[in-house]
């Protein structure tokens, strides 16, 4: 069967990013990446995609203006760079750029994000500090599909991770870190396969053996 065509958006170091490429180079996941589009030319994901010979592309957030204008701009040239690419699903990957609702829309359904925290608590940035100072005993990830509300759309699955005793944010996030890569591809692989998608109801549906692979529990 024909593998889904995936673009990978990021920022930034891009370990996600490798997680994704690794997972897709095995013959039988469903999904290939086929692009990498950074908002930032320095991100050092950039040099794993050409490592991995998958095409590149960055668009500088900073050559379009400011303000909704340049928002509605900068959106416009990735939507049409993703669907010259022919692009099928995308995953935001580190990618720190709230997108429009314009531009969500248009991928409603075939956009996926992860995020360092049991959703839909802890959105935002800084999470590893937030739920070390609020005394969390479990934190986690989350992959979900991307809604105009930052961190908000519907859950695809979770991982669960300790926070341990002494734990500061660098050794929570790398411990969350270690799941994410676990995580990413294995969602990926149900949203590439149609196992999991997102219904009318904006509600993930996943049948039994797709519920295990999107939740992961880790003892510590
Ligand atoms: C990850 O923690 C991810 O959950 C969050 O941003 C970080 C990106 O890390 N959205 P990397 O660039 O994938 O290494």
């Amino acid at each position: 069967m024909a593998k889904t065509k995936v673009a990978v958006l990021i920022s930034g170091r891009g370990s996600n990013l490798q997680s994704l490429l690794d997972a897709a180079a095995a013959p039988d996941f469903p999904a290939e990446i086929t692009l990498v589009v950074s908002n930032r030319p320095e991100a050092a994901g950039l040099e794993r995609a050409r490592k991995a010979g998958v095409a590149t592309g960055v668009i500088d957030h900073r050559q379009y203006g400011k303000g909704e204008e340049g928002r509605a701009a900068f959106d416009a040239a990735l939507d049409k760079t993703l669907r010259d690419a022919g692009a099928e699903l995308v995953c935001l990957a580190g990618f720190m750029r709230l997108l429009t609702p314009g531009f969500v829309e248009g991928w409603r359904g075939r956009m996926l994000n992860i995020h360092p925290s049991l959703l839909p608590s802890f959105k935002g940035l800084d999470v590893h500090r937030r739920m070390i100072e609020a005394g969390v005993k479990i934190a986690g990830c989350t992959v979900h599909f991307v809604s105009s509300e930052m961190d908000a759309g519907p859950i695809v699955g979770q991982a669960a991770v300790p926070v341990l005793p002494g734990d500061n944010p660098d050794t929570l996030a790398a411990r969350i870190l270690t799941e994410e890569h676990k995580l990413y591809p294995a969602c990926l692989a149900l949203v590439a396969s149609g196992e999991a998608s997102l219904g009318a109801g904006g509600v993930v549906t996943l049948d039994k053996a797709a519920a295990s692979a999107a939740s992961l529990r880790n003892p510590a």
